[in-house]
């Protein structure tokens, strides 16, 4: 059987229940909330109780996928999780949503790690798995599910976050196509953001890590053009919107500034005429699908998907048939550029897509409630520890974790009861 296509099924999104406001958050740190508002561009984030985890926002993120788009379980053949936030050194998170989830057991399931490119790597595994006629009609289910932590009055603490996007891939995409032969791809090796296999919390050498990125970013973008025969298969002009990493949203604006200058430099000669230009091509082509990044933060290898949830929910049916580019950035670091078709019909799901119902239902922590939410999180991942009750953060109903006995890992609950 020859595919011909390959691409976004389905897209659903799990946030956690709780949020801290930014403002509030700097006025705590001693910084000017402007600084937090405009200087990273964050209005919210959102915050991961002990009772969440990679696990449980995977799970209620997948299942909503399925469920909302009307797929049936037994049609997937390969379960990927990108995670940076593992449960296990050896037990894929995989294994227990492929549980949670009841998925055949002919189903190849696994997990995949580059920090934030880890469901990038995924999404571009299961398009290259039924262009080669493995998937035998099936579909794959790629799930991206992060915790961002950088820790308490710590520099990365204003670019947490916490979320799960999941994506059905199949071989007649019902919102957008994946070009195959645009991806382009980068790796080097760098120190720019690690989390060594004893800490909960990520370093980072933040202002070179935005390097690094935007070293990717060109990297990839040749490697592209290189493969599609020249640049003009990306041209800006012919896009009809951005989507890249976003840590924090004024991230996403230095990488457009620096997709414009790679793309225009040698054409705009003048600063001021190459500023107003990457100026316009920003307000038009990236900010305005920027919302839900900026009120649940860095939710690591979900991010780049968030911003395309974004697009999707306020898609209108006047640019379908549109291109779309996607840059995904790992630190460490791996990266690939390339890009996608809006699908015909794709804007009749807009309500599927969109998760704010369920961002609406989120309650404020103020931040000694935050700050001891964290601490609670981090005793709450040891053998024997004191059971975290879903009831004292007012979650509802859902699933849950609620401890680990006997160095077995305890869940509570069903996604598909997740308000
Ligand atoms: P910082 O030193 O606290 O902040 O670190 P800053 O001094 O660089 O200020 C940030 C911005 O706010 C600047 O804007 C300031 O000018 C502005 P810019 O010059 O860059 O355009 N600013 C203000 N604006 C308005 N009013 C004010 C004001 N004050 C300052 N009053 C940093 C910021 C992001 C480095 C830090 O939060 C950090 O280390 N974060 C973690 C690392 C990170 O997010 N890196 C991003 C690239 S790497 C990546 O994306 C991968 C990653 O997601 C991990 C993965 O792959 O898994 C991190």
């Amino acid at each position: 059987m020859t595919v011909t296509a390959a691409g976004i099924d389905a897209l659903a999104f799990y946030g956690p229940r709780c949020y801290v406001d930014m403002a509030e958050l700097a006025e705590a740190r001693g910084v000017d909330p402007d600084k937090y508002l405009l200087g990273l561009g964050q209005r919210q984030m959102a915050v991961a109780t002990p009772c969440e985890d990679t696990v449980t926002m995977a799970s209620v993120a997948g299942w909503r996928a399925l469920e909302q788009f009307d797929i049936d379980p037994a049609e997937i053949g390969t379960l990927i999780v990108g995670t940076e936030t593992g449960i296990d050194h050896s037990k894929p998170a995989a294994v227990y949503v492929h549980e949670m989830l009841g998925l055949g057991e002919n189903c190849r399931t696994f997990e995949t790690k580059h920090a934030c490119y880890g469901a990038m790597a995924g999404l571009t595994s299961t398009m290259d798995w039924i262009h080669a006629g493995r998937a035998r009609g099936r579909k794959a289910l790629v799930i991206a599910s992060d915790i961002a932590r950088y820790g308490i009055d710590t520099a990365g603490e204003p670019t947490q976050g916490a979320g799960a996007v999941a994506m059905v891939v199949g071989d007649s995409p019902r919102l957008l196509e994946l070009d195959p032969t645009t991806f382009g791809d980068y790796t080097r090796q760098v120190m720019d953001f690690w989390r060594p296999l004893y800490s909960k919390y990520a370093f980072a050498d933040g202002h070179y890590s935005i390097d690094c990125y935007l070293d990717a970013f060109t990297g990839a973008w040749r490697d592209a053009c290189e493969q599609a025969g020249g640049r003009d298969a990306f041209s800006l002009d012919n896009l009809d919107a951005c989507f890249y990493h976003v840590p924090f949203v004024k991230m996403a604006r230095k990488a457009h500034h620096r997709h414009c200058e790679t793309e225009w430099g040698q054409s705009i000669a003048r600063e001021d005429q190459l500023a107003t230009r990457v100026r316009e091509s920003y307000d038009t082509q990236v900010a305005p699908w920027l919302e839900l990044n900026s009120v649940v933060g860095n939710i690591y290898t979900g991010s780049l998907f968030l911003a395309i949830a974004d697009y999707l929910r306020k898609l209108d049916n006047a640019r379908e048939g549109g291109r779309i580019s996607l840059f995904s950035y790992g630190s460490g670091c791996g990266a690939a550029f390339g890009t996608a078709t809006v699908v015909e019909g794709a804007g009749n799901w807009r309500q599927q897509v969109d998760p704010q119902p369920h961002l609406d239902q989120r309650h404020k922590l103020d931040i000694p409630a935050y700050e001891q939410l964290i601490r609670a999180a981090d005793s709450a991942d040891h053998n024997d520890a004191p059971y975290p009750e879903p009831s004292q953060w007012d979650l509802g109903e859902g699933l849950y974790y609620v401890g680990t006995r006997d160095h077995i890992r305890h869940y509570s609950g069903n996604p598909a009861n997740a308000t």
